[in-house]
């Protein structure tokens, strides 16, 4: 909100009063304040959804290197980051670059702890695409490899910088929900076309050599972090155990054939968190639904998230007795209020302040880790978050494939 006008927009779009406005605005995350003098030196690994972020729109970034095994790839991340150096691999650019000081790790989700390792062996700060990592075992290694090296590791979980997450997040902090018990969280991804694309051998599910890729058949509950970083980045709960159902069809070779042994297009789960609370967090492959959202139900407040789309412009809340003040809206037990266009504030760079990828998120998560390595800080998502969004739905996996049962979920925590 740089302007009298949008400020006076968004008042009135919302409903909200001043003084609440500017408190969510400045609760709602840091403001990006320049580092005189500094400047990050970054790489990328992967030219399909690496591609989609704003490194080089940082003032204080220059993307100096690209790398990726397809030629088609390479001069995509080329033309993209204005970039003269390509690589054909990590391997080769890990012997052959001088000068980079972090990489973005966007290869496929099963080689993230993996080439996570070779940068930060190599020297490199790494901010990963997610899942973090495929298994308990790698969540160890990855838990042990930043804490050996020292160097600054960030998940590029979307969900965490949705506008209305961040909005959540700052409500949560300011003690608007009174005590959440429990959360809804969903990941649905089906456009009604997973079937048809499944035979499609142009399709992300086929690599260019027509075998498998990696996401063919892939566990629901592998790819848990759209769902469950309305949890942990919003109200900072561990969850501690977990029960999952799978529902497969048994009657598709993506599911009687896939390298993971995996039965199920879709998973739910109820999981229970580190402070009693509840959460109900599904990942569905095959449904007629779209989108990240979830709904937070507090016992002074509750807010919900209208849609799960590209955009999202609404939320719905409901208060409660004793939360007047909550919305400022004293004389309403519930109503609409607009997601803050937070990609607008000065949370963000003024070059990076423009509409982007999955709610608005990508310059969110291109910003924070440049700032982190610029004010030599932990990013927001850093690798406790990032195993806290990941391992319980690898555990959750494992329950579905116990008919359900009841699982615990190690932690991960940070030793200070
Ligand atoms: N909302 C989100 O957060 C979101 C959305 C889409 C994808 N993703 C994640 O982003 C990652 C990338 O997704 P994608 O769809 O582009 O996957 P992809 O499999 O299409 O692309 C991965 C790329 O990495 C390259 N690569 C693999 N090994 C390499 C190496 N050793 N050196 C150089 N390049 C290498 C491959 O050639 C490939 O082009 C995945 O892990 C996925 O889970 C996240």
């Amino acid at each position: 909100m740089t302007d009298d006008l949008s400020r006076r927009d968004f008042l009135h779009a919302s409903g909200l009063g001043l003084t609440s406005v500017g408190a969510l605005l400045s609760q709602a995350g840091r403001p990006y304040r320049p580092e005189p003098g500094k400047r990050i030196r970054m790489a990328v690994v992967g030219g399909g959804f690496g591609t989609q972020f704003q490194w080089h729109e940082h003032p204080d970034c220059d993307v100096v290197a690209v790398t990726d095994l397809r030629s088609d790839r390479r001069a995509r991340l080329q033309k993209v980051y204005g970039c003269k150096t390509a690589y054909d691999s990590l391997e080769d650019m890990a012997v052959k670059a001088r000068d980079v000081d972090a990489v973005a790790v966007f290869s496929g989700a099963l080689d993230h702890v993996k080439h996570t390792k070779l940068c930060m062996e190599r020297g490199w700060h790494v901010v990963s695409a997610v899942p973090a990592c495929f298994t308990l075992a790698e969540a160890e290694a990855l838990k042990e490899l930043k804490e050996r090296t020292g160097l600054r590791y960030m998940l590029a979980e979307t969900s965490w910088y949705r506008q209305a997450a961040i909005l959540a997040r700052a409500l949560h902090r300011k003690g608007a929900f009174g005590r959440v018990f429990y959360t809804e969280a969903e990941y649905y991804h089906d456009r009604g076309d997973l079937k048809k694309l499944a035979s499609d051998k142009k399709s992300r599910f086929f690599d260019p050599d027509g075998s498998h890729s990696w996401r063919w058949g892939f566990p629901p509950m592998h790819y848990p972090t759209h769902s469950l970083g309305f949890v942990p980045g919003v109200t900072g709960e561990r969850v501690t155990r977990v029960s999952c159902l799978g529902w497969g069809t048994g009657d598709h070779p993506y599911l009687t054939d896939n390298a993971y042994g995996n039965r199920f297009w879709n998973e739910a789960s109820i999981m229970q968190t580190d402070n009693g609370g509840m959460v109900r967090c599904n990942v569905f492959w095959l449904c007629a639904a779209h989108g990240e959202r979830a709904q937070w139900f507090g016992d002074r407040a509750s807010l919900y998230m209208t849609k799960g789309g590209l955009h999202d412009t609404q939320l719905r809340f409901r208060t409660k007795g004793d939360t007047p003040t909550m919305f400022d809206l004293p004389e309403q037990s519930g109503g609409e209020i607009a997601v803050p266009r937070y990609w607008e504030s000065d949370m963000l760079p003024e070059a990076m302040r423009h509409q982007s990828g999955h709610g608005d998120s990508h310059t969110f998560i291109s910003a924070e880790f440049i700032n982190a390595l610029l004010e030599d800080r932990e990013p927001e998502i850093d690798v406790y978050e990032a195993l806290a969004v990941t391992v319980p739905g690898i555990v959750a996996h494992q329950s579905a494939n116990r008919d359900g049962e009841q699982l615990a979920v190690p932690q991960f925590r940070s030793p200070k």
